[in-house]
C-alpha cells in the first residue's frame, strides 16, 4: 500500500480529534475526507503532513514509518483553506519560494516556474501580487505552488470552500484533471458532499472523529452502513408506519427511503393501503422539485423530476414507498 494510517489518535486536552483511524491509500488514488465541520477532517490532513504529531499508531509511506520525518522532508505539496499565498511577493515568487527552499538551481527554479503557471493557465498573471488576482485565481496559484516541488502526495483543505458556487463547480472539474494527468496521490478535505462525488476515487467519511464508512460515492449513496452516512451523502427520510405499514415490522432498525425513490399518485385513485398525505410545501429548484409531505406529525421529503405544476401546498396525494427503495439501517 502507498500510504497507511494505522490506528491514529489524535486529542487536543479533553477533545479527541482522532479517534483510532486507521485507512489505506493506493498511489496514483484521489481520496475525500468528507464530514461534518469539527469531525477531525483537517487534524487528519495536518498529522499526515506532519504538521501534527499524533498520540498513537503511525504512518507509513511505501512501508516507511514517518513519525520522525519533518513535514519539509516528507515532500508533501499542500494546500490550505484559507488563501495562504504571500502577499508580498508575486504570483511567480510565490510558486518559485519553496523551490528556493530546497535549493533548486536558479535556471530550473524558472523553467519549472513556467511550467506550473501553465498547467494551471496563469502564465500571464506571473508578475501580479495575490491581491489582483480572483479568489479562484488565487487557489490555482496555491495549486501550482504546491504542484512545484514535484510532491509525491497532494494534500488539499478546502481549497474551494471560500469561491462562490460557480467559480468552484469549474475549479473543481480542474482539480480533479490535473491530479489525473499527474497522476498524483491526492487527499481532498470537504464537507460538500458533490464535491467529493465528483472528485473522488473513494470517499472517507469521518464523524466525531472516527472513520463511519469509506467507499466510492456511487457504493456509499446506494449502500450507506448507517443513518449517518445516508443522511450526510444526499438526503435520507426515516420511514415511519404512517407512510409505509412495513415500517412497524421493523422494530429495532432505522427504515429510511431516499426522496427521489417515493412514488406519488392523485388521491382520486389510491390503490389499496396506500397512505394519502398533505402537500406541506413545493420548492421547484430547476432540475427537481421538492415536496414536504405530512400525515399527521410525519414528515417525508420526495423530490420529483422538472416542474409538477399540478402539486401545491393545501393539496393531497397518495404515497407509495417501493418495498425495493427501502433502506434498513441500524439505528
Ligand atoms: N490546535 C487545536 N487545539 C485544540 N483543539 C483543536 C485544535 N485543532 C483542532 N481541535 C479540535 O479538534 C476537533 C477537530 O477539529 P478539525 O479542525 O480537525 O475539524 P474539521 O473536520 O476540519 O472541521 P471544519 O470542517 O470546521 O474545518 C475539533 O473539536 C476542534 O475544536
Ligand atoms: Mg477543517
Amino acid at each position: 500500500m502507498f500510504l497507511t494510517l494505522r490506528n491514529v489518535v489524535k486529542r487536543f486536552g479533553a477533545v479527541t480529534a482522532l479517534d483510532d483511524v486507521s485507512l489505506d491509500i493506493a498511489e496514483g488514488e484521489f481520496v475525500c475526507f468528507l464530514g461534518p465541520s469539527g469531525c477531525g477532517k483537517t487534524t487528519l490532513l495536518r498529522v499526515i503532513a506532519g504538521l501534527e504529531a499524533p498520540d498513537a499508531g503511525a504512518i507509513l509511506l511505501t512501508g516507511r514509518e514517518l513519525a520522525g520525518v519533518s513535514a519539509r522532508s516528507r515532500n508533501f505539496g499542500i494546500v490550505f483553506q484559507s488563501y495562504s499565498l504571500f502577499p508580498n511577493m508575486t504570483v511567480a515568487r510565490n510558486v518559485a519560494y519553496g523551490l528556493e527552499c530546497r535549493a533548486w538551481e536558479r535556471a530550473a527554479i524558472a523553467g519549472r516556474v513556467r511550467e506550473m503557471l501553465d498547467l494551471v493557465d496563469l502564465a500571464d498573471q506571473a508578475h501580479k501580487y495575490p491581491h489582483q488576482l480572483s479568489g479562484g485565481q488565487q487557489q490555482r496559484i496555491a495549486l501550482a505552488r504546491a504542484l512545484a516541488a514535484k510532491p509525491v502526495v497532494l494534500l488539499l483543505d478546502e481549497p474551494l470552500s471560500a469561491l462562490d458556487a460557480k467559480v468552484r463547480e469549474d475549479l473543481r472539474g480542474e482539480v480533479k484533471d490535473l491530479q489525473s494527468r499527474l497522476s498524483i496521490t491526492t487527499i481532498m478535505v470537504t464537507h460538500d458532499q458533490h464535491e467529493a462525488m465528483e472528485v473522488a476515487d473513494r470517499i472517507v467519511v469521518m464523524n466525531a472523529g472516527k472513520v463511519a464508512q469509506v467507499g466510492s460515492g456511487a457504493d456509499l449513496y446506494a449502500r450507506p452502513d448507517d443513518p449517518f452516512v445516508a443522511g450526510f451523502l444526499g438526503r435520507m427520510n426515516k420511514v415511519t408506519a404512517a407512510f409505509a405499514p412495513a415500517a412497524a415490522r421493523a422494530a429495532g432498525s432505522f427504515l429510511g427511503v431516499r426522496p427521489e425513490d417515493v412514488e406519488i399518485e392523485p388521491t382520486g385513485t389510491p390503490a389499496n393501503g396506500m397512505p394519502v398525505a398533505d402537500i406541506e410545501k413545493c420548492v421547484f429548484l430547476g432540475s427537481c422539485t421538492r415536496v414536504t409531505l405530512r400525515i399527521a406529525e410525519d414528515r417525508l421529503l420526495v423530490e420529483l423530476r422538472g416542474k409538477r405544476i399540478d402539486l401545491a401546498p393545501g393539496g393531497r396525494v397518495a404515497v407509495r414507498i417501493p418495498d425495493q427503495a427501502l433502506h434498513r439501517l441500524p439505528e
